[in-house]
């Protein structure tokens, strides 16, 4: 294929011939990437001015009313939770992101499924260019699925990837990873940004054209944004997360998009020493051990996706020896927390601005809404008096600038699975307490933070 190699601005989209440090059009810095183009379309400016239709022939428009709408038969997975966050199962033609950090369970989780895949004689190819065959193998030893029948295709160059998938059409085709994969058209290195939008781009254009499902892995480095997900998620059709703490037995899976499901939905699993297991009522998972009640925890009911979940918050506040103390969230949002800060310092009277201040969702769960807010301002403020939250009750609503509090989603939900773990008190948002009560449960509404903390730590 003839192509030539262009440098393109990830910031302004500028395109030049050369590579240099800084794009001469936008001034900023290190956003050169190699992209290739393919000159028998004529280049790439030529294949912009087609796609928005300038180059002459006119595209075709449809009414939308007449378009017939897709149906996506889906193919559930076999596993439950995965079910869960794809949104039903694999959509033939789609492809789906699994990215997380390395080691937390990718490879062992799609070895899974794809077995599963393959017992309904669907066949299943599993390219892998991150480890041998032999390690595969043991890995599926250890899965028990080593005779499920699994195609292996160690190769990492692109082109000859494409053309096995396309000569055998598997149902389910999986790459491990993506970062490991380079197209021989590109001089830059596997694992690079160019590399890995151009390789995904040719998958993603492969998967649609075949109906092969494309599940695509990806490492997510430290920094988070790496050329890995971040710079896939808008090509693909979903997008599932990792999450959890890789010393902790419970592993989270997050679809942050999806084309054909629900975002934010949550699937819960053990790493076992055989493999995920489905935790399939994962409500009371993120509570810690409590021998007793100790200063700086709070239980908190929130809401992950569609069900509900009891996260014990633990919070440490500590005098600090520095200019500028420390703000440290774990699972939680940092910005979120400044917040808080200021405004217990101002509607509350409670001064935690020359205090460390330390805040960790317990479990490794990440926290994404902001009815968390009245349980970690609880627990701060419980480590700072040194006076334990009652072991009894939970809390959830978010807290506004003003020193409100607000009412969050499904309240009568929340509060019903607290009760059915054994919890006896409430402090809530005023507007989220069902007036027929909740039985076994004694329920405090509240309408400002001020008179929250005054029922927690009965002031
Ligand atoms: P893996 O799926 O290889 O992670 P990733 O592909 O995301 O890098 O999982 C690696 C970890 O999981 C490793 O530390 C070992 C552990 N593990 C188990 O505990 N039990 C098992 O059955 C398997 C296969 C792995
Ligand atoms: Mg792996």
């Amino acid at each position: 294929m003839k192509s030539s190699t262009r440098y393109v601005c990830d910031a302004c989209g500028a395109s030049s011939p050369k590579w240099s440090g800084q794009c001469v059009d936008c001034g900023a810095w290190n956003t050169m990437t190699e992209s290739r183009v393919d000159l028998r379309r004529g280049g790439a400016s030529a294949e912009r001015k087609r796609q928005v239709g300038f180059a002459g022939a006119q595209a075709t428009l449809k009414l939308l009313s007449e378009v017939e709408a897709e149906q996506s038969p889906r193919t559930p997975s076999g596993i439950g939770e995965l079910d869960r966050v794809l949104g039903g199962g694999w959509v033939p033609g789609a492809t789906v992101l699994i990215g997380g950090d390395p080691g937390i369970g990718k490879s062992t989780l799609i070895l899974q499924a794809g077995a599963l895949m393959d017992a309904q004689d669907a066949a299943v190819i599993y390219v892998s260019g991150e480890e041998s065959p032999g390690q595969i193998a043991m890995r599926a030893g250890r899965l028990d699925v080593a005779d499920a029948g699994i195609q292996l295709l160690t190769e990492t160059e692109l082109a000859r990837i494409v053309e096995t998938l396309a000569a055998t059409r598997p149902r389910l085709a999986i790459i491990d990873s993506i970062q490991t994969l380079y197209s021989e058209a590109l001089s830059s290195v596997p694992g690079s940004v160019s590399q890995v939008r151009e390789c995904a781009a040719e998958l993603v254009r492969f998967a649609k054209q075949s109906g092969v499902t494309l599940v695509l892995i990806g490492h997510v480095t430290k920094e988070g944004s790496i050329a890995g997900p971040r710079v896939l998620e808008h090509m693909v059709d979903a997008v599932l997360y990792f999450e959890g703490d890789k010393g902790e037995r419970f592993r989270m899976v997050r679809a942050v998009k999806n084309r054909f499901g629900a975002v934010n939905e949550l699937g819960v699993f053990a790493m076992t020493d055989r493999g995920l297991r489905e935790i399939d009522n994962p409500s009371a998972i993120f509570l810690s051990q409590r021998a007793s009640e100790t200063p700086g925890s709070a239980i908190l009911v929130t809401r992950e996706g569609t069900r509900p979940l009891l996260v014990e918050i633990q919070a440490l506040a500590d005098d600090s020896s520095l200019s500028n103390p420390r703000r440290v969230t774990v699972g939680l949002d940092q910005n979120r927390l400044a917040m808080l800060v200021a405004v217990l310092q101002r509607h509350c009277g409670r001064t935690l601005g020359d205090q460390d201040l330390f805040v960790n969702a317990v479990g490794g769960v990440r926290l994404s809404e902001t009815g968390a807010d009245l349980a970690v301002a609880t627990a701060l403020v419980s480590s700072q008096l040194g006076r334990p939250v009652p072991a009894e009750m939970v809390l959830f609503g978010e807290v506004g600038l003003a020193g409100e509090v607000r009412p969050v989603q499904n309240g009568p939900e929340r509060l019903a699975e607290a009760a059915k773990h054994g919890f006896t008190r409430a402090v809530v948002p005023h507007e989220n307490a069902p007036k027929k009560g909740i039985p076994g449960l004694s329920i405090t509404r509240v309408k400002r933070l001020e008179e929250a903390l005054d029922a927690v730590f009965e002031r």
